[in-house]
């Protein structure tokens, strides 16, 4: 394969409940849960793609000429880009393609390494949700971020114990999921996380802890007290809940509560690498990309992921070559403009 466009279009021969828009912005597949949409209106989703449009780059071409350098780190480890692959579950049953959710990983967490970055893996009703792409992680020395519902304490605590046996760099907690209805009404169900209770997961997993779904300035405030080492600022790809904010509305006003004292990752329709550029520019650590990672494995498995970041990382560079940004924590606010 040669390019994004052909692994997009291999996807639609596979993924059958995605229609594999050129442009992935929550319009075709609104309201489409199971499915690849967003709730109810789909309007979350929508808003996350939105709300990028409201940001422009700053250009300044007047400067030196040496290399742009994309690399950062993720708690001690170097990446090439601090661009990573969000986690997404119930490929089978979202995307109608013939895969499962270790297969997935499978192809997904190798192609985030090849790219020299990372992925968080997914999690679900069932236990092989989380244990299968768990096992990809523990197979490729622990490089990866395994996702861990807000589930009752014993369904918790097994799934931290068995992350912190595979050796994995960080975990993250969705603890947004614990609106998701089929998930209240599980066997095991989901329930709500309250500070004391966030405390309680931080010593269990016993590793830098990245709280995802955090969408204002006092969950992020709770998170910090918490002793979460990060927050993801997200609205779950608009999954959780209709007429939401996304995470751009709020990441600058959460950057300026806690930077420097946790990281901050933010996702939600990011699509190309000036898309990241804004995230970076506002604050943020690093960004998440989903649904399109997704269609790059379902399109085109380990190539398909590195297809796509070839994509994102040529994008990037030359958003930071014609912005004047030779690393990445040159990327600053300065470098970004709001408009209507
Ligand atoms: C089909 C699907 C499944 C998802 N599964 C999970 C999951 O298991 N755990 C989780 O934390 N987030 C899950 N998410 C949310 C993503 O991790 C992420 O927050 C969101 O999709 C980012 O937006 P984007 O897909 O527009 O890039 C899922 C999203 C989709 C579309």
């Amino acid at each position: 394969m040669e390019n994004w466009n052909e692994v997009l279009n291999q996807a639609k021969t596979s993924a059958v409940k995605c229609r594999c828009c050129p442009i992935c912005n929550g319009l075709a597949c609104r309201g489409e849960t199971p499915g690849v949409g967003g709730k109810g209106s789909g309007s979350s989703f929508v808003r996350n793609f939105e709300s990028l449009r409201h940001i422009l780059l700053v250009m300044d071409t007047i400067v030196s000429n040496e290399e742009v350098d994309t690399s950062a780190d993720f708690f001690g480890h170097k990446v090439s880009l601090p661009v990573y692959a969000a986690p997404i579950s119930g490929i089978k049953q979202n995307y109608g393609a013939e895969m499962n959710d270790g297969e997935y990983s499978e192809y997904l967490v190798d192609g985030c390494l090849k790219a020299g970055t990372l992925a968080f893996t997914g999690d679900g009703m069932i236990d092989a949700m989380f244990t299968d792409p768990l096992d990809v992680i523990k197979k490729h020395g622990g490089l990866g971020v395994p996702t861990i519902k807000p589930w009752s304490k014993d369904a918790f605590t097994w799934r931290a114990e068995a992350a912190k046996e595979a050796g994995v760099l960080a975990v993250a907690t969705d603890v947004d999921a614990s609106g998701l209805a089929n998930l209240r009404n599980s066997t095991t169900p989901v329930g709500f996380k309250d500070v004391d209770s966030l405390q309680e997961i931080k010593q269990l997993v016993a590793k830098p802890l990245i709280v995802k779904g955090v969408l204002s300035v006092a969950g992020a405030m709770k998170a910090l007290a918490a002793g979460a080492d990060g927050i993801l600022v997200s609205n779950h790809g608009g999954r959780v809940l209709d007429d939401c904010l996304s995470g751009m509305d709020v990441l600058e006003e959460i950057v300026e509560a806690v930077k420097g004292r946790m990281k901050i990752f933010v996702d939600g329709a990011f699509r190309s690498g000036t898309d990241v550029f804004k995230a970076l520019a506002l604050g943020a650590d690093g960004v998440l990309i989903g649904r399109p990672l997704s269609l790059a494995v379902i399109g085109g498995h380990v190539e398909g992921v590195e297809i796509y970041f070839q994509k994102i990382t040529q994008e990037l560079k030359d958003a930071m070559a014609m912005t004047g940004c030779k690393k990445i924590t040159d990327i600053t606010r300065d470098k970004v403009r709001f408009i209507d």
